[in-house]
Formats: C-alpha cells, structure tokens, sequence
C-alpha cells in the first residue's frame, strides 16, 4: 500500500505521535480539569491511567495499524469482521468527526488570543479579572468564534491535503522543544509569584477525599484523551509505520513528551490561579484568563506571549491533523474516495458540528445552558467525545487485541523488526486484564454514582 504514503524513520514517528499527542490536551485541558477535579489526587490518577491503559493501548493501536496497514474499520473488518468490531470502528470515526468540531473551537480562541497579543490588547487588559471580562465578551461574539473555529478546520484541511509526510513529520520536527522551554520559563515566573503557594500546595498534596466517579473517569478520560488513544488515531499512524520500528519504544516515549509537557504546563497554570486570587474550578476558560496576566507580568512579555501562541497553534494544527486522519484514511480505504474529497467533506461537516460547541459560552442562551441538564453543551459534547467515547473506545480496542485477535499474534507483529520485547509479558498482563478492567471499574461507579444520586 505504497501509496497511502509513510514515516520515513523512527524519530519521524515518534514526532508525529507526540505532536499528535501533544496539543490542547496537555496545554489547556490538563490544568483546568486538575483544578475542576480535586487537584494532586486527580494528577495521580492521571499518571497512573497513562501508565496502566495509556501506553499498552497505545502500543496495541499501532501494532494492530502496522499490521493490517488499514484504518480502524478496516482493520477490525479484516482481522475479524463481526457486528460489534463494525460498530467498534464506526465509534472511531464518529468520535474523530466529534472531537475534531470541538477541538477547533478551542483551537479557534488560541488563535483568537495570538491576534490580541500581537494587536497589544493584553497590554492594557492584563489583570487576570480585566482579561476575564475581555474573554467572556470575546467567546460570546459569535462571528468571531465562528470565523476562528474555520480558519483552524481550513488550516488543518490544507495539512492533510498534503499528506502525511510533508505535512505532519516537518511541522513537529522544531517547535515542540522551544514551546517546552517557554512553558518551563512560565511555570518558573507562575511558582515564584506571592501567592503561588496555595496553588502549588493544590498540585501537589493530594486529598484523597477528592476522589468520586466523576473525578475517575475525568482523569481517565484525560489520560486517554491527551495520549490520542481510544479513537483509532494512533492505529492508523501505525498504518504507515515501517516493519523495522520499535512500537513499544516508541510508545513509551510518546507518553514521556505528554506527561512531561502536561505536569510543566499544571506548574505554569495552577499556582498563577492562587497568586491571581482567581478559582481553580473555572473550567476551560482558566488558561485563557491565567496566561496573559502572568506574560504580562514577565520581561519581554509582549514577545514571549506573542511566541507561546504560536507555538500552541502548531502544536493544536499536530493534533487536529491527526483527528481529521481518521476519518479521512476510513473515507478514503473503505469507500474509495479521493484524499481531497474526503479531506474537504470531513472538515466541512465538522465545522458544522461544531457550531453549538462554540456558540455555548454566551452566543446563544440556549447551548450556554441546556435546559433541564444544568450546564453547556461544550461541556456535554466534550465529556461524551474526549472522556466516554474514548474510555469505551480504549476498552473494545483491549479486548480485541488481548482476547480476539490474541496477544501471539501481536508479539509476532512486534518482534517483526527483530526488537526483543523484554516487558512483554507484563504488557500482555495489562492489555489483557488491567486496562479493559480498570475501564469498567470507572464506568461501575459511575453508574453506581448515577443511581446512588
Ligand atoms: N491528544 C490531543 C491533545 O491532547 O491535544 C488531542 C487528540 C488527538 C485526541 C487525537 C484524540 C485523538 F485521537
């Protein structure tokens, strides 16, 4: 299948999966859903979903894709071919259309928020409650997050229509190492600052009666979402990987970068909220109100602010291009279409979807509070696609590889480049029992919470 392109090498790999991985997941969800849920307690389960469901679901996804070389329906259609693996992949497609809707709207503000920097309006707007109100008039003007929400979906539209190579492996290459080292800086600026304690004080000192069902399947959920897994992402970038690579290498180090990059971005953000006397509980609006005021607070702040937006924004265009793949390579293998075709029709359906994502902080009454369910439909959308659909995704992807397909045949395709894969009785145990189990156990007590309620 030479024609559906590939990674011309390990490290182009590793790139390409971390650019993917890292985006707004690690930058702007993994601060505010830490400060929505509890603080250290809820890192903790964070880092240990990663470790227990992130990186063996994570190496089953791109062993499945570099074996089959197909999307995910494709591969479940071939190795099996079953009612459930059918609708097991059209879930990976349906969350790829979902998430990428949300996603640019988000996406949408950061670009919103570079413009700003470079105009200067942060320059008289910095106090982190003047930034607050400038952000609440902002989100709700609805031309505006409508416009930023297209130019982020034609942004990544025009990526994928150059494909994979080009435009995935070059963009990552640079610019995730220097985005690293402006986060390191802020964090250092948002620790130092009177006031920090309280914040760090929240990062760091778990209190264990944070935990509760909810809690457990956000940081499930973030660990799934911020390492790219549960929707098929990580299969098809497995798909164009060559035989001789290393997969669980290759995995572990892609889970290094997101873990690093998310608990340096909680040290830049959270302590920042205390010091700003702002609330840890403000939801996805938090970074946006946080960052400028700590630029502002920085020397050469104008051009520091100006570059961090930047570099989020190929970070985000790494991901979004790795969310539009799914869909297009399902478009493309199983129903024939042309790249172009596809690329064009995925994107615009997904600007549509994502329409009452962005009009719901403020634009419209109506999406900003669903009536009868007490909160916005951003925060339904994302909860459904990010935490559930990838949490049911990562089991059903599990319990293919563990108990249908088998795990001897993914050894097999593991070792065909001659790695001897020394942890793979211990990610056999995992993939098998821990990290399908470990799912159900979160959507247990969810239910036992729901009725409980
Ligand atoms: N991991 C990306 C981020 O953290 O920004 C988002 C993402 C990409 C989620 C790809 C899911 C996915 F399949």
């Amino acid at each position: 299948m030479a024609s559906r392109g590939g990674f011309s090498s390990r490290i182009g790999f590793i790139l390409a999966g971390a650019g993917s991985a890292i985006g707004l997941g690690a930058v702007w969800r993994f601060p505010y859903m830490t400060g929505a849920n509890g603080g250290a307690v809820f890192v903790l389960v964070f880092l240990a979903c990663c470790f227990l469901i992130g990186v063996p679901v994570m190496i089953a996804e791109i062993t499945l894709g570099r074996h089959t070389e197909r999307n995910p329906v494709g591969t479940f259609q071939l190795l099996h071919g079953g009612r459930l693996w059918k609708a097991v992949g059209a879930l990976c497609v349906l969350s790829g259309f979902m998430i990428f809707s949300w996603y640019s709207v988000i996406a949408g503000w950061v670009l919103g928020y570079l413009w700003e920097a470079v105009r200067g309006t942060f320059n008289t707007a910095h106090t982190a409650d003047e930034v607050g109100r400038f952000f609440a008039a902002y989100v709700s003007h609805a031309p505006t997050v409508l416009f930023l929400h297209f130019l982020i979906i034609a942004a990544t539209a025009g990526i994928v229509l150059r494909g994979v190579k080009e435009g995935i492996e070059r963009l990552s290459k640079w610019l995730m190492p220097v985005l690293f080292v402006l986060l390191i800086l802020l964090a250092i600026r948002s620790v130092t600052l009177p006031g920090a304690g309280a914040g760090l004080e929240f990062y760091l000192r778990p209190d264990f009666s944070k935990v509760n069902p909810r809690m457990l399947l956000a940081a499930m959920g973030q660990a799934l979402f911020s390492l790219s897994i549960g929707m098929g992402t990580m299969l098809t970038y497995g798909s164009y990987l060559a035989k001789r690579e290393d997969i669980p290498a290759s995995a572990m180090w892609i889970t290094f970068f997101e873990i690093l990059v998310s608990i340096v971005a909680g040290f830049a953000v959270l302590p920042a909220v205390s010091a700003m006397g702002q609330s840890f509980t403000e939801g996805p609006r938090l970074i946006f109100v946080v960052l400028p005021s700590i630029f502002a607070m920085m020397p050469g702040g104008y051009l520091f602010g100006v570059g961090f937006y930047v570099l989020v924004i190929i970070a985000v265009l790494t991901s979004t291009v790795s969310i539009l793949e799914v869909p297009v390579a399902y478009f493309v293998d199983e129903r024939g279409w042309s790249r172009r075709a596809a690329t064009l029709f995925v994107s615009g359906v997904a600007f549509v979807l994502g329409i009452p994502a962005g009009l719901a902080f403020g634009a419209s009454a109506f999406f900003t509070s669903l009536p009868g369910l007490h909160t916005d439909f951003f925060t339904v959308v994302s909860t459904l696609f990010g935490d559930v659909s990838l949490s049911v995704g990562c089991f059903f992807i599990a319990v293919f590889l563990a108990w249908v397909w088998g795990v001897p045949r993914a050894l097999a395709e593991l070792r065909t480049g001659g790695h001897t894969f020394r942890l793979a009785p211990v990610w056999a145990f995992l993939i098998r029992y821990v990290a399908p189990i470990s799912i159900l156990v979160v959507f247990a007590n969810l239910l036992i919470g729901l009725f409980a309620d």
